[in-house]
């Protein structure tokens, strides 16, 4: 039983402060878990409830959430079973009482349904991947790592937020891992030799002076192929446009570029990107506001193409079986913060694929050293992970964990490689 409930505000990668909980069980168990934060964020996310107190932290305070914690969480789910992971979401989600976790915010349950599971899995001796996916979790993820950043991540004129990676050739998590370094390394040089700067955005991609996506895919597919690889087959390309962010007025406004286009131009721009470069998967190609849009453009390249939906679903359950029904998207993305709790991010999970859509998890642009998700990667059997770049800790601690996850599997270990990802080509 849960016998000690604390929380602590602490700094996340973007220096802005967060929750962190540690649950104890009354066997002397330990769960800790980080709440990670967006900055292009899903306008249905449950909310992330924060001081706007100006004399502190510019207002992003958290000690409201922290309270949450300390005081009326802790005193509903102290004695409760910490194995009933549903029972101890389920009395937070009813304490809160609003359909958005608004009253004591998202940052303060998601921190305490993480570290109950943790302390759960502790106090069973299993690692985190096992407790909550059983003894069938063994698919390590494809990693999508972020290596060009843009958007609302990066202060370039870049209009697309993220430029991915996939090694889904690799034979290994590992393998998928070095081939990464390898290519970011090369991009590195490739962008050195070419005048332009190699400072980093949030995610740990680069952020160069590009203004399209050509000019930026044109660097990833030749660092693909400079780095001895080939594009398409043993590293695929995945973009994130992050599109909610530039739809304006019904149009999409591509500042950077300096061109406006309609949804029709636009996702026949996207189509037109999909037959150029080897991009495998796009998130968010439409904004979640545009669900026309979202429509005709899964009934376009839906059957060639992951088209995985970030704010358009908020890893809401409600929403995804709308969006299932309407035939948007065939993919969702998964973070946890977007719901606030362990139990309904596992029940989203299991509605998309019971519709056959495919899952990615994923990291937040701003996070912690917390590495939940590498396991709730593993839990679930996912078999894609989107966690950032191959620099900065908050990224590669992610990656780090699932090459841990893998070398403790052993021969039980399976890479998910190609063809678990819904990627058709
Ligand atoms: P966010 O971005 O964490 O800033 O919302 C990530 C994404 O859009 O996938
Ligand atoms: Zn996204």
């Amino acid at each position: 039983a849960i016998s000690r409930v604390v929380a602590r505000e602490i700094i996340d990668s973007r220096g802005n402060p967060t929750v962190e909980v540690d649950v104890e069980l009354k066997d002397g168990s330990l769960g800790r878990a980080a709440v990670p934060s967006g900055a292009s964020t899903g306008a249905r996310e449950a909310v992330e409830l924060r001081d706007g107190d100006p004399t502190r932290f510019h207002g992003k305070g958290v000690r409201r959430a922290v309270d949450a914690v300390n005081e009326s969480i802790a005193d509903a789910v102290i004695g409760l079973d910490a194995e009933n992971q549903a029972a101890v979401d389920l009395t937070m989600i009813e304490l809160d009482g609003t359909d958005t976790k608004a009253r004591l915010g998202a940052n303060a349950l998601l921190g305490v349904s993480l570290a109950t599971a943790k302390a759960a899995a502790a106090a069973h001796r299993q690692p985190l991947y096992r407790y909550v996916g059983g003894v069938d979790a063994r698919l390590l993820p494809v990693p999508m790592m972020n290596i060009v950043n843009g958007g609302a991540h990066a202060d370039n004129p870049l209009d697309f937020q993220e430029f991915m990676i996939a090694p889904i050739g690799a034979a290994t998590f590992a393998e998928a891992v070095r081939m990464g370094s390898e290519v970011f390394h090369t991009l590195r040089r490739s962008l050195i030799d070419a005048g332009h700067s190699v400072n980093v955005g949030d995610e740990g991609g680069f952020a160069p002076d590009l203004r399209t996506a050509e000019e930026a895919l044109d660097f990833v597919v030749r660092a693909i192929e400079r780095t001895g690889y080939k594009p398409g087959s043993d590293i695929t390309i995945v973009m994130d446009p992050a599109t909610s962010e530039f739809f304006r007025d019904g149009a999409y406004d591509y500042t950077g570029e300096g061109v406006r286009r309609t949804p029709a131009e636009h996702a026949a721009y996207l189509a037109e990107l999909v037959d150029r470069y080897p991009v495998a998967a796009i998130e968010d190609p439409m904004a979640e506001d545009d669900h026309e849009g979202w429509r005709d453009l899964t009934a376009r390249l839906g059957d060639r193409c992951q088209l995985t939906g970030d704010d358009v679903f908020c890893t809401n359950d409600t929403l995804l079986r709308a969006g299932i029904r309407d035939g948007i998207a065939n993919s969702i993305l998964v973070k946890v913060n977007q719901i606030g709790t362990l139990t309904e991010t596992l029940a989203t999970v299991a509605t998309a694929h019971r519709a056959g859509y495919t899952v990615v998890m994923s990291h937040r642009s701003g996070e912690t050293e917390d590495t939940t998700i590498a396991d709730l990667a593993v839990a679930t059997g996912c078999g894609q992970i989107k966690t950032g770049s191959l620099s900065r800790a908050d990224r590669t601690a992610k990656y780090n964990q699932l090459v841990r996850i893998e070398e403790e599997l052993g021969s039980q270990a399976r890479y998910a490689g190609r063809q678990d990802l819904g990627l058709r080509r």
